[in-house]
């Protein structure tokens, strides 16, 4: 079986910072991948619209010439979302609408990820200047729903968990104070925010889903300690998993749409435990139709076709590829991608698993 598909858009991944930004551009572009949606939580954060780099924060406008010029140059659409942080402000907001440099903004619950450190919590953020703008401008939020500064059983347990916390305590809240706001809720990974997008107005809020929460559950993470499967939110239940497959699955559907979170660690061990991120460069799309034929569903072409290429520039209002790339059903390998920064290891290589489909 050979699909022909339109090239697709990546719409949540992390290039990073330094001398291995190329390497991760070039494996996505080796993909089939037209496009990306590059997160700001580098060091240091993508936290202003435009000017010089310092220290403490980059701009989108920086930041996106280091990609451009690493390799994203041959990008159809490349995006930069703005890190909000404390020193956001609603004349940014405007400023940067105005301009064509802001197109959206990333909420990351504080201290809930990988470099999320300088996040805001959303209960400050609600009703005020800054979602105001956003909403009044058409920038849309990227949101990292789960609630952060949960302990134990609130944060991980089999009826509860930090993004049920956070679609069920926060999200209605922020709808109702911000009724125009569009909102993508990213990786999502339970039947509730599932069930909470599906609710949605579709025009208003979508939702990505990475290749690891369609394939797998918190078992797969257990057996073993597979650390390379470690990544925030975690991955949750059948029953979680099920509602992904179900809702992507869905002919029609609009909302759901690709974004891998693919998050390079050259070093997934440390210290103080496990640097959260899965690495999906290369290898994603494949991860992705084995998500969709998982369960002993036949693929179902048109649905992934949407998902993969065609919901996501819809959503976020640029045009689909007319560039194409080809994928063929037969085995193949995940290999590690040698950076300049040392070796990173694709999910399925560290999970010990080989590829149902590869790229041609
Ligand atoms: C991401 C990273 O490593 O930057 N990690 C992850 O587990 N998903 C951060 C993020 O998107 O939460
Ligand atoms: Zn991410």
């Amino acid at each position: 079986m050979i699909l022909d598909l339109p090239k697709w858009f990546d719409l949540h991944t992390h290039f990073r910072q330094g001398e291995a930004v190329g390497d991760y551009v070039r494996a996505h572009v080796a993909m089939g991948c037209a496009g990306a949606l590059a997160m700001p939580n580098t060091r240091p954060p993508v936290s202003r619209v435009s000017g010089d780099a310092t220290e403490d924060s980059w701009s989108i406008e920086g930041y996106s010439e280091v990609l451009r010029e690493a390799g994203a140059g041959v990008f159809e659409e490349l995006i930069v979302p703005l890190y909000i942080t404390r020193g956001t402000t609603a004349e940014m907001i405007v400023e940067g609408a105005r301009s064509g440099g802001l197109r959206a903004c990333k909420y990351y619950p504080p201290h809930g990820t990988t470099n999320s450190e300088h996040g805001v919590p959303m209960a400050e953020l609600v009703g005020g200047p800054v979602l105001k703008a956003m909403e009044e401008a058409g920038v849309i939020l990227c949101i990292h729903g789960e609630q952060h500064g949960l302990a134990g059983a609130a944060y991980f347990d089999s009826g509860r968990n930090a993004e049920s916390a956070f679609y069920g305590d926060a999200m209605p809240g922020l709808l109702e104070a911000h009724p125009r706001l569009r909102i993508v809720c990213e990786h999502i990974t339970t039947k509730e925010a599932v069930a909470f997008v599906r609710g949605a107005d579709g025009a208003r809020v979508g939702a990505t889903v990475t290749p690891q929460h369609l394939l797998y559950t918190v078992g797969d993470l257990i057996q073993g300690l597979k650390y390379h499967l470690y990544c925030l939110p975690v991955v949750k239940f059948d029953a979680d998993r099920e509602a992904l497959r179900e809702a992507l699955g869905v002919r029609g559907q609009r909302q759901f749409f690709a974004g891998t979170d693919s998050a390079p660690h050259s070093a997934k061990v440390t210290e103080c435990g496990c640097a959260a991120g899965c690495f999906t460069g290369g290898c994603a799309p494949q991860l992705y139709a084995m998500g969709f034929e998982a369960g002993g569903r036949a693929l179902d072409v048109g649905a992934f076709e949407a998902f993969l290429c065609t919901n996501g520039p819809e959503f976020y209002g640029f045009p689909v590829s007319a560039e194409r790339f080809q994928m063929e059903r037969v085995a193949g390998e995940a290999v590690a991608l040698n950076t300049a920064v040392g070796e990173v290891v694709p999910l399925p290589l560290g999970m010990g698993l080989s590829l149902d489909w590869r790229i041609i």
